[in-house]
């Protein structure tokens, strides 16, 4: 895992561990040893670390968190670099991350390429950095930037860290090892190097107005609510401005013992795995051939083809973006250039940024201007004649080998498919609104889909930083198949007595964003609704035929005021008491456990019904769509990890409680039943 190479005086200790050179036990042990070596050497008068492969070390092994290991520990490695009296340097590539920064922060000297980026993401695993990068960070770039740094956990790039103190020098992306070398040789005419924990200057500040922690926990407030993490990180880094290092380093130790241990952080670490788990196809080789995608053409410019369209021409990918008619395209046309302005208007692109991607983008009013795409998506109305339609004149004009997809959100995508000469081409890449935005696509594979096919659009998605789950072809794929079973909860529990904002209230209480109904008036209670045909024959049909269509109109299940705060609605409660009624509902209370039960483990059911039909290859990849599209809580690890944390008994006990009240389709999965008889779990 380590080798060396000598320069003259300035040894260089090579680290290699594919494929992110993660500091397993092994790594650790092996770096140690590298170091007290080159200390003994006295033919060795400067160290440089660096690693090969794709960046220098990416952090602690995430899998190897909660099993015991052997010493020595990371911080003890980190110390003994730090101690040597001959200086040692990191020379950084791609990424240095977590554990694997603090080696660096450790070293006297750092010198990254123009390309790298550094940065402590433990907080993301529910974690704060446990070998001194909460105490050696704010030593060396002060701290608004330290505590930034740590609580985000965002990564910064090289010139910002050259800025900011992170890093004393920039190296050619090309010639790291040779610009070490020579900066190690200038080092070697000082008398003393810097020992990041013995610096204080930068602390300077924050002992002057300790206040800082307390006005910077505020600011944050509303972004960590409900995380445990960024506040144990605040905490590691007051106690580096009010300790001495040793204690700070010891504060820092306890805070990540308990945080390692702790539900959240098993719930996020489950996640980055299970994102990383669901790009792997069961029956797909990874050295399946994939298709070149050089061009995208997108049928449909409203809401979503606009937004499917940015996440190409953002990454440099030209589009042919074809409409019906000129006024729906000069409407989509405007809406990406104003979103790519407003984000330019906050600082997050530049004007030649915008007008780069603009020019990547050909309007078209004829679908033969597709003829020449490699990937043509669909957005068209959610309408099987009109999808249909869309198919066969796709398959009439693409060229061959070109993949056909759709962004149908619950269509039969076989029958699409059966439109064309060439079903294997055909694939479901159903983006979630916005589409430039939501970082959930569910990759739908047909019966025929072909595997290089499903290979390269895995690949497409992580180009345009999408998180990408398979799934199989059923109404709703995995998630709004499962969302349909809560939605039909939600309306029979409003039926039954429980006020929607009891209903909401019981979801936002749980972690998410919003609930069922607050959903529903934001999207529009009238999608897919029309006036003449309207019977009354449901509460949408009744509050849509009163005008109540959503945040649209100000008033829907609440009624909103000017700033779109909502507040429940008396007209309401009387519109579903009325409908109640006369279905033969007599209201009784219903309290928020049974509210949270008759939501959440139907799903459940549902998750499992999907896992069992094969719809989906895993339970984690549910737990991925779930987190990623439907806003449910991070820290609960979806919802077949909260199955499981929660004891699929209790969920079965819970659905065979309700049972009479779930509705007379309601059946229990047999998967369910099976795991929780043998004392199983999902994940
Ligand atoms: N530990 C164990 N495995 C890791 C890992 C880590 N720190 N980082 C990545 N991996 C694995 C992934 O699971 C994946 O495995 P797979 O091929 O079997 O699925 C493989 O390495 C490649 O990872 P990615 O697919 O994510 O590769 P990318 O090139 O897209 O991204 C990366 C590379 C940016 C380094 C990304 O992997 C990443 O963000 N890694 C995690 C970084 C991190 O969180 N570090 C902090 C760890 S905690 C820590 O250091 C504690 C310390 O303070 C004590
Ligand atoms: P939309 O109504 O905003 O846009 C559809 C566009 O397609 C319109 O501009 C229309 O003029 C155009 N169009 C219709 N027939 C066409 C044809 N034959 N040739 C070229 N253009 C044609 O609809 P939206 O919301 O963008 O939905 C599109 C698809 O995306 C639907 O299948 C929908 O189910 C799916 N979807 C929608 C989501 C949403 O939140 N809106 C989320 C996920 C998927």
């Amino acid at each position: 895992m380590i080798r060396t190479d000598r320069h003259g005086d300035v040894l260089v200790v090579i680290a290699d561990n594919p494929p992110v050179n993660a500091l397993s036990e092994a790594m650790r042990h092996a770096l140690g040893k590298a170091v007290t070596a080159a200390v003994a050497d006295p033919a060795v008068r400067a160290v440089i670390i660096r690693c090969d492969g794709r960046g220098f070390f990416a952090g602690a092994d995430i899998a190897s968190f909660g099993k015991p290991s052997s010493p020595p520990s990371l911080p003890a490695v980190i110390d003994a670099i730090e101690a040597s009296e001959k200086p040692v340097l990191a020379a950084i590539h791609g990424n240095a991350l977590g554990g694997g920064l603090e080696v660096a922060l450790g070293c006297h000297y750092r010198i990254a390429t123009t390309s790298a980026k550094l940065g402590l993401p433990e907080v993301k695993l529910g974690l704060l950095p446990g070998a001194g990068g909460t105490q050696r960070l704010p030593r060396l770039v002060g701290m608004p930037e330290a505590l930034s740094m740590i609580t985000t956990g965002e990564a910064v790039p090289a010139r910002r860290a050259l800025e900011i103190g992170l890093v004393d020098r920039l190296a050619g992306d090309d010639s790291l090892e040779p610009e070490a070398i020579a900066f190690a040789r200038e080092i070697l005419l000082l008398k003393e190097h810097p020992r990041t924990s013995k610096r204080t200057e930068r602390l300077a500040e924050a002992v002057r107005d300790p206040a800082l922690f307390d006005r910077f926990r505020h600011e944050i407030a509303g972004k960590v609510k409900g995380f445990a993490a960024p506040e144990a990180c605040i905490q590691a880094i007051e106690a580096a401005v009010k300790l001495p290092f040793a204690e700070g380093v010891a504060k820092e130790r306890a805070l990540f013992a308990s945080l390692v241990k702790s539900e959240q952080s098993r719930a996020l670490r489950h996640i980055f795995f299970a994102e990383r788990a669901a790009a792997k196809i069961e029956d797909i080789p990874r050295d399946t051939s994939r298709i070149p995608i050089a061009r995208v053409g997108i049928v449909g410019a409203g809401t979503m083809g606009g937004g499917i369209a940015m996440n190409f021409l953002s990454i440099g990918i030209p589009v042919t973006i074809v409409e019906r008619d000129q006024a729906p395209l000069d409407r989509g046309i405007a809406t990406i250039r104003r979103n790519y302005e407003r984000t330019a208007s906050r600082g997050r692109l530049t004007q030649n940024d915008v007008e780069r991607a603009m020019a990547l983008l050909r309007p078209s009013l004829a679908i033969e201007d597709l003829a020449d795409c490699d990937l043509v998506i669909e957005a068209v109305f959610e309408n099987m004649a009109v999808k249909k339609e869309v198919f066969r004149k796709l398959d009439a004009i693409a060229k061959p080998g070109a993949i056909l997809a759709s962004n149908t959100s619950r269509l039969d995508l076989n029958a699409m498919a059966a439109e064309t000469e060439r079903p294997e081409a055909v694939i479901g890449l159903h983006f979630f609104s916005p589409a430039n935005v939501m970082r959930l696509l569910e990759v739908v594979r047909g019966a025929k889909t072909g595997p290089s096919q499903l290979a390269t659009v895995m690949d497409v998605a992580k180009r345009i930083g999408k998180v990408a789950v398979v799934s199989g072809v059923c109404p709703g794929f995995i998630g709004n198949r499962m969302l349909a079973q809560r939605s039909k909860q939600a309306q029979m529990l409003i039926l039954e007595g429980a006020k929607p904002w009891d209903v909401d209230r019981v979801l936002t209480n749980f972690g998410f964003p919003m609930g069922p109904f607050q959903m529903s008036d934001l999207a529009g209670l009238d999608l897919g609704w029309r006036r003449e045909s309207s019977k009354g024959e449901s509460i949408r049909d009744l509050l849509c035929e009163r005008d109540r269509r959503g945040q649209k109109t100000s008033k829907g299940y609440y009624d909103y005021d000017e700033s779109r705060r909502p507040s429940p609605s008396s007209e309401v409660e009387e519109i579903i008491a009325g409908y109640a009624a006369s279905r033969g509902y007599r209201p009784r209370s219903v309290d928020e456990q049974e509210i949270l039960e008759r939501l959440l483990y139907p799903m459940i059911n549902e998750g499992a019904r999907i896992l069992e039909e094969g719809i989906a290859q895993r339970a984690s990849d549910i737990d991925v769509v779930w987190i990623n599209g439907y806003g449910w809580p991070t820290v609960t690890g979806g919802p077949m990890f909260w199955a499981d944390g929660l004891g699929l008994g209790t969920i079965v006990a819970g659905l065979k409680s309700h049972q009479a009240r779930l509705g007379a389709d309601f059946m229990l999965s047999p998967l369910l039943l099976r795991k929780t008889s043998e004392g199983g779990r999902f994940n």
